[in-house]
């Protein structure tokens, strides 16, 4: 992007968890401050880029998942910049009428989405804060119907929402809000960053407080709660390597990510 004028409201050089994201993923999508924060956490952590491509592969196992078990809305929180294997494309691969919500707050994010995946049938981009949920569910109403179930999936997100939250609502509090709207039968996805090498923690902290969000790490028993009121599907709470991978883990069988994933259903 760094030869495309900046987007209005866009500080090219305030590094972004987007485009750094976007980067791990060798994607053109960012400038050279988030690669330079990104290479900064790769020598710190450098099994982020595979950990991101681990977290994508889950996706893709995830939503698969979802719609042969008979959803057909998904809401994608936190959905990032397109990349490959994006949620409509694996949902529509096996059910096409399968209605999809992007949705970020980004304003790079959503113009780009809206430009590359608002094109097909059944895509739609809502710009929105999780932080916010009742802005939020009022924006995603006109294109979900909360009588028949939803999967809410929130990848690689609610690590940048803390628990208390001075700016809106704090991540339990989120979660719990969508677990009250969503008929039974719903799901709730999600990935979220471990404190996986606590001597760099404190670097890499810093880096993302520089950059859009800061981060807050959690346990797995902290990650777990999110999933109260659903039931865990098999294997539970797992690295991603080991949820349901049907092929071998993409690098090594050693654990390259530094999340757990998890797909929960509204009991
Ligand atoms: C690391 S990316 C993950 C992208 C995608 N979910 C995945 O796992 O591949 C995190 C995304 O969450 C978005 N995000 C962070 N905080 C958010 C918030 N409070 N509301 C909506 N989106 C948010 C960022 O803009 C970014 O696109």
């Amino acid at each position: 992007m760094d030869d495309q004028a900046s987007p209005a409201g866009v500080d090219p050089n305030v590094p972004n968890v987007a485009r750094m994201y976007d980067y791990y993923l060798d994607g053109k999508d960012n400038f050279a401050s988030d690669r330079a924060a990104a290479e900064q956490i790769l020598k710190l952590f450098p099994d982020t880029r595979d950990s991101a491509r681990e977290n994508r592969a889950f996706l893709a196992r995830a939503v698969r998942h979802l719609v042969e078990s008979g959803v057909r809305q998904i809401v994608d929180l936190g959905s990032g910049l397109p990349t490959r294997g994006n949620t409509h494309e694996i949902a529509h691969e096996i059910a096409p009428g399968t209605s999809v919500v992007y949705v970020d707050y980004d304003p790079v994010v959503c113009a780009h989405s809206r430009a590359i995946l608002g094109k097909g049938d059944n895509v739609t981009v809502v710009q929105a804060d999780v932080r916010d949920p009742e802005t939020l569910l009022a924006g995603l109403r006109e294109h979900v119907d909360f009588d028949q179930p939803v999967a809410f999936l929130l990848l690689a997100i609610l690590h940048f929402v803390p628990d208390e939250n001075p700016d809106g609502a704090g991540a339990y509090q989120i979660i719990e809000r969508l677990r009250e709207v969503s008929a039974p039968g719903s799901y709730l996805v999600l990935s979220h960053a471990i404190d996986a090498s606590p001597d760099s923690t404190p670097e890499a902290l810093e880096i993302y407080k520089r950059a859009t969000e800061a981060l807050s790490l959690r346990t797995h028993d902290e990650i777990a709660r999110f999933f109260d009121g659903y039931e865990l599907a098999e294997p539970g709470l797992a690295f991603p390597k080991d949820w349901r991978a049907v092929e071998p883990p993409l690098f090594t069988d050693r654990n390259t990510s530094i999340g757990y994933v998890g797909v929960g259903r509204k009991l």
